[in-house]
């Protein structure tokens, strides 16, 4: 009989491991913000060579390293082209406009790959009338569209549109890990078309805190100072660092359990009357699925599934988001099932 709480709103619910926790114990400290911490150094230089990059800048958080990302790629006031669902456009209270000062251009997409016909469409030409276009931002894997991937070949023409029209290719990589490990490609297959990018160590990777902006050396010595400008400069961060380290040395390859859940999850939930899945957007840790014909609202269909002790997330529109994550084994699956079939009766 499962006691604990099954929580499958988020990965980034995850706790550090019992190693990474005892890392914060015996990591070496010193000051960061005059880049004199040896923790934090090791995992900047670890994170610039896993993705391909010069270098790399530690940040709280993916919000963080997202602003921080668009304020060095781009100067006040210019256009950038950002896919019509992503997380710098719904989730990041605005920031983009609200302290960059930038001006989404909005581009929808096929599962989160917006088409480079519409891209280039999208570049506003050189004209009194329109902003300077600055950026092409890309989400992988992307959120709300359901974990998708997008694949090196669908990046390769965006970046080409980039380099003919002198834009930056910045990639929102979240989530990246979970795109390699599921594609069971390096890492630098993915990120080798972007200019530069970010990634959490928060979520799947299981770290308490932080994510890493990598890119040119020039580049990254650009963030560092935005990142001071916005209060991120961190005194002892090795603290966070050390875990992230071992994040990167040990835990990507799990990631692979993640989707096998998810898979198993979303096989599982298709089975259930009343709820509709679209099972080839399962293709990492999340899954979204639409319970319109299901007898009961969304509000309380996370009220029935909270009263047994599962918590799922509402993303509106009758859609219900469940992501997998390390402590969400078969057995948190099963039971979720079970709940999930017997409030349909
Ligand atoms: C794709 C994506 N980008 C950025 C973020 C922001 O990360 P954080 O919650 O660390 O600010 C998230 C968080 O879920 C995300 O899914």
């Amino acid at each position: 009989m499962i006691k604990e709480i099954i929580d499958l709103r988020s990965d980034t619910v995850t706790l550090p491991t019992k190693e990474m926790k005892q890392a914060i114990i015996d990591a070496k400290l010193g000051d960061d913000v005059f880049q004199e911490d040896p923790t934090v150094n090791k995992l900047e230089e670890l994170a610039a060579n896993i993705t391909g990059k010069e270098s790399a800048l530690l940040v709280s958080s993916g919000t963080q390293a997202n602003l921080i990302s668009l304020m060095t790629n781009t100067n006040h006031g210019e256009q950038v082209i950002i896919e019509a669902q992503s997380h710098i456009y719904w989730y990041e209270v605005g920031g983009i406009s609200g302290i960059a000062g930038l001006f989404p251009k909005i581009v929808k997409s096929d599962m989160g790959a917006p088409n480079p016909v519409d891209i280039q469409t999208a570049i506003s030409p050189n004209d009194i009338h329109f902003p300077k276009p600055s950026l092409i931002c890309l989400e992988n894997t992307h959120n709300r569209h359901g974990g998708t991937i997008i694949t090196p070949k669908q990046i390769k023409p965006i970046s080409k549109i980039a380099k003919s029209n002198k834009l930056k290719l910045y990639m929102d990589g979240a989530r990246i890990f979970n795109a390699a490990v599921a594609l069971g490609i390096d890492v630098k297959k993915l990120t080798q078309y972007a200019d530069n990018l970010m990634f959490c160590l928060s979520k799947g990777l299981s770290c308490p805190v932080g994510s890493l902006i990598v890119g040119s050396t020039n580049f990254i010595s650009k963030a560092r100072k935005y990142r001071k400008l916005l209060g991120g400069g961190m005194r002892q961060a090795g603290i966070i660092a050390a875990p992230g380290i071992i994040a990167l040395e040990k835990m990507i390859d799990r990631l692979k359990d993640d989707h096998n859940n998810a898979k198993h999850l979303s096989n599982q939930l298709a089975t259930i009357p009343g709820i509709s899945i679209d099972k080839k957007r399962v293709q990492t840790n999340i899954i979204i699925f639409d319970i319109t014909n299901f007898k009961m609202s969304e509000e309380k269909f996370i009220r029935e599934l909270k009263k047994e002790k599962i918590l799922a997330l509402s993303l509106g529109k009758n859609n219900i988001r469940m992501v997998t994550h390390r402590g969400i084994e078969k057995e948190h699956i099963d039971r979720t099932i079970e709940i999930i079939a017997n409030i349909s009766k």
